[in-house]
């Protein structure tokens, strides 16, 4: 029924009767976490690196990501909430959990999972501005431009994907199925 492993399908069945389709697989996403890995390592030599993980989607994407990066650097995480149990945005974006140092005159690399109408992403760069960073680029695993409302620089990206409902590896529906290890889309049974 499930064009999955036998591991992957037991995870889905218990929590989900519809169909679900492999999108990006595992093999793809870590094949382009070490090409970005690579882009970034080069770009960034000699800066003051700070991955800023968006929480919490982004928690798998940071982890491999941030392995592949050959450089001295710190992480820390922002907690963001900005879609209850919708799959739509609500346009409202809170901050859950803060940054736990302060990256004044650092070089900030903010790792997303998905930038879909823009919205949290303009909040988040109008906040961390604020606090005098050095600089700051965007690290998106996924892009979905068709539902952009707000223009949005991407410096790094995974994969742009079509305007479906994408899960796994982070991404959740109703909080779950954020772990699969590859990113599938979910149609109602
Ligand atoms: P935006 O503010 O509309 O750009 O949405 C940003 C956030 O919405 C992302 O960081 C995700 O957490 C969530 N999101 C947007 N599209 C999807 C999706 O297709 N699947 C799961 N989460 C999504
Ligand atoms: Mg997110």
């Amino acid at each position: 029924m499930y064009d999955l492993d036998s591991r992957s399908a037991r995870l889905v069945e218990s929590a989900w009767s519809g169909k679900i389709e492999v999108l990006i697989s595992a093999e793809q996403l870590q094949k382009r976490n070490a090409e970005l890995g690579r882009m970034i390592t080069s770009d960034c030599a000699g800066r003051d690196l700070v991955l800023v993980g968006v929480l919490k989607g982004s928690f798998l994407f940071i982890a491999d990501l941030c392995r592949r990066i050959e450089l001295p650097l710190t992480c820390d995480f922002l907690g963001v909430s900005s879609y209850g149990n919708e799959t739509r945005s609500s346009g409202i974006i809170r901050i859950t959990s803060d940054l736990k140092r302060s990256i004044e005159g650092k070089d900030v690399l903010v790792v997303e999972d998905i930038v879909d109408t823009g919205l949290t992403m303009r909040y988040l760069m109008e906040n961390l501005q604020t606090r005098r960073p050095a600089s700051i680029k965007i690290c998106a695993l996924l892009d979905k431009p068709a539902r952009r409302q707000v223009p949005t620089r991407i410096d790094y990206l995974g994969f742009t994907v079509p305007d479906v409902f994408v899960i796994g590896y982070g991404l959740d529906y109703k909080g779950r199925f954020r772990n699969l290890d590859y990113i599938g889309t979910i149609e109602e049974a």
